[in-house]
């Protein structure tokens, strides 16, 4: 099965407070997005590499250190103001839309080829799949402080990226969203919003996605552990 790979890069990071883009931070000496894009130029079947951008960050993605063979799959498109609007950019790019497509936190630099395979695997007879873990913690909604409700846990998941789609599904529920003005957090909620099914396949605990300083430890120790 061959796919394309959406990575939304062209946030902020306002939540590190690094003062720059975060995929920038360096994990053990390799730039955060350099790693995630280094994953889905070396799968075969990934035979495009679509990066959402702000136009005044392209001269450091092109002084990523990637061989040649994976920055020949990689298309740069026009960053939006929200997530959802660098995803949608980078499908307006797409001119084939008999393509599976997935979408990647830049952020989200150790998913492994388990998990792809997965999402993979189960794509063949679905049109949307996503991975996920179960939470660990004990869930409350808390307003000003305090405790509204204990949400029970036994069906609650985290949800990770990649999110992978037909063509169509994924463009049809980006349409409808942009005319409704509806603003998801990921896509597989545009897809739920728009009435189709989602399917879950086990996602990794330590497929984290970079967000606040605490996240560079950790990421730093799954490095060592995971990377040759
Ligand atoms: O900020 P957060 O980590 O949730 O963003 C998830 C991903 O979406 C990041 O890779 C970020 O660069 C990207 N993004 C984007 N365009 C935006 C905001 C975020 O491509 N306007």
């Amino acid at each position: 099965m061959q796919y394309k790979v959406i990575i939304p890069a062209a946030g902020s990071g306002s939540r590190m407070g690094a003062g720059f883009n975060k995929l920038f931070l360096k994990i053990k000496n390799s730039p955060i997005i350099e790693l995630t894009i280094k994953i889905f130029g070396e799968d075969q079947r990934c035979n495009e590499i679509i990066l959402p951008i702000k136009e005044a960050e392209k001269h450091l993605f092109e002084t990523l250190n990637l061989p040649n063979s994976i920055k020949q799959k990689i298309t740069y498109v026009q960053g939006g103001s929200e997530r959802q609007e660098s995803v949608y950019n980078g499908l307006l790019s797409i001119k084939d839309a008999a393509d599976y497509v997935l979408v990647h936190d830049g952020a989200r630099p150790f998913v492994s080829k388990d998990v792809i395979e997965r999402i993979l695997e189960r794509l063949n007879d679905h049109q949307a799949v996503i991975c996920a873990v179960p939470m660990k913690d004990t869930i409350k909604k808390v307003i000003d402080d305090q405790v509204v409700e204990t949400i029970d846990r036994s069906t609650l998941w985290g949800v990770q990226t990649p999110q992978a789609f037909t063509y169509e599904c994924l463009v049809q529920a980006h349409q409808k969203a942009i005319q409704n003005g509806f603003l998801g957090t990921d896509d597989a909620s545009l897809v739920e919003w728009n009435g189709q099914v989602v399917s879950v396949v086990n996602g990794d605990y330590n497929n984290i996605k970079v967000t606040t300083k605490e996240d560079l430890f950790f990421a730093e120790t799954i490095y060592e552990q995971y990377r040759d």
